[in-house]
């Protein structure tokens, strides 16, 4: 059973969401009125949850404000803390959330949602980690099209959802048609724009409603089916990040071919850049080009792995021209497999699915494994992140 606390000036609210839903799943060891009295003993309790109501009045003293989440946060280290407030900007949820809540409920809170949240914090509790935030952020690069991420990004994604029980996003961050539908043969009906659009409403059911589910249960969140009018904003696309990493284990992103403030922004919040190339000198030189890009606008190159995709297909290309033109090491090689590839395509189906003996599944099954064997460099990246370092209108 998990013990839970509830601070939340509204009694009638947490009464009735004490009878609905925790009862069962949780008890309540603990409700108070206002923040400034729980902070008096909620520590005696160690509870496993604070559901803890939130205003964006940095004045108030009574309801948490981002600064008391913080303050709580430090005082109760083991604690999972689920924020509610009414719809805030999407800029507040971000700041409750780096301040160390783990969920942002709307109130009033529905009971699906509070139960969702108790679901995924039970899930943390059972799991050896005590981490509750995370979240690794894979993002498949190349500075021109045609290489290979999309096949990378779909095939690592799956193969990161069949081997594990956690949750896994695959995204297509992109403003064009997207591929991924094809690729997968699918036709969601909302993609990465509606997600955009709708900020400030992406809390756990909204996420749910916005992703596909696949057969092996990996989420997926398309690219449009048509074209979006304009890019997307940095600032954005980084927001949703960090929402979403809240609520998936591992993101895989399938990135556009451009330098344009929505993929940078992504390419800045990922733990690990696969930056791929194709084995020829133009492809090559344009992950070098792609890596001093990174170095200008201070994306850490340190996370830059460097991919060659379809291996041998290039002549006397290998991975000391990459390591002399790009100035990394060489991470990993893909085979070329143009069978296996063009037939999952065309049957709508998953490498994975389609040919999972193929080489191209055995060399993505091993990268697989060599990203997690490199662990898990910390999440807490140093700020001023990118946005700020870039100007922004
Ligand atoms: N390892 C590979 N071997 C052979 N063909 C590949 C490989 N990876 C991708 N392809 C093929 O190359 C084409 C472009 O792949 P795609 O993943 O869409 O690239 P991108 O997203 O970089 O534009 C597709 O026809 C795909 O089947
Ligand atoms: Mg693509």
């Amino acid at each position: 059973m998990l013990k839970v606390v509830v601070i939340d000036s509204d009694t009638g609210s947490w009464t009735a969401l004490r009878r609905t839903v925790i009862e069962g799943h949780a008890t309540a060891v603990a409700e108070y009125e206002t923040v400034s009295e729980a902070f008096l003993t909620i520590a005696s309790h160690r509870p496993d949850l604070a559901v803890v109501e939130v205003t964006d009045d940095a004045a108030a003293t009574d309801v948490a404000t981002a600064s008391a989440i913080e303050r709580l946060t430090r005082t109760l280290p083991e604690t999972a803390i689920v924020a509610s407030g009414p719809i805030h900007s999407a800029e507040f949820v971000i700041q409750v959330m780096r301040a160390g809540a783990v969920e942002y409920l709307r109130r009033p809170i529905e009971a699906k949602d509070l139960s969702a949240a108790l679901a995924k914090v039970g899930r943390t509790r059972r799991g050896i980690t005590p981490e509750v935030r995370s979240c690794h952020t894979t993002a498949v690069f190349s500075p021109t099209g045609g290489v290979g991420v999309t096949t990378l990004a779909i095939t690592l994604a799956m193969v990161l959802a069949d081997k594990s029980t956690r949750r896994v996003l695959l995204l297509e961050l992109d403003t064009r048609p997207s591929d991924v539908m094809t690729f997968l043969d699918i036709s969601p009906p909302y993609s990465v724009a509606d997600a955009i659009r709708n900020i400030d409403r992406m809390d756990e059911s909204y996420i749910q409603g916005v992703v596909v589910k696949y057969d092996n249960g990996l989420s997926v969140l398309t690219a449009p089916h048509g074209v979006e009018p304009g890019p997307f904003e940095g600032e954005r696309v980084q927001m949703m990040l960090e929402i979403l990493r809240a609520h998936f284990d591992h993101i895989v992103i399938d990135c556009r071919h451009d330098y344009d403030t929505g993929t940078l922004a992504a390419l800045d919040a990922a733990e690990t850049l696969l930056l791929l190339s194709a084995p020829n000198v133009g492809s090559i030189r344009s992950a070098a080009a792609a890596l001093s890009a990174f170095r200008q606008t201070g994306i850490d190159a340190s996370k830059v792995k460097a991919v060659i995709s379809r291996e041998r297909t290039g002549v006397h290309v290998d991975a000391k021209h990459v390591k002399q033109t790009v100035g990394l090491p060489l991470f990993w090689a893909t085979p070329n497999d143009y069978a296996s590839t063009v037939s999952a395509i065309n049957n709508g189906r998953p490498l994975t699915a389609a040919a999972p003996r193929s080489k191209l599944m055995v060399s993505v099954r091993g990268l697989a494994e060599k990203l997690a064997a490199m662990g898990k460099p910390s999440a807490s990246k140093s700020k001023p992140s990118l946005l700020r370092r870039l100007s922004w209108k």
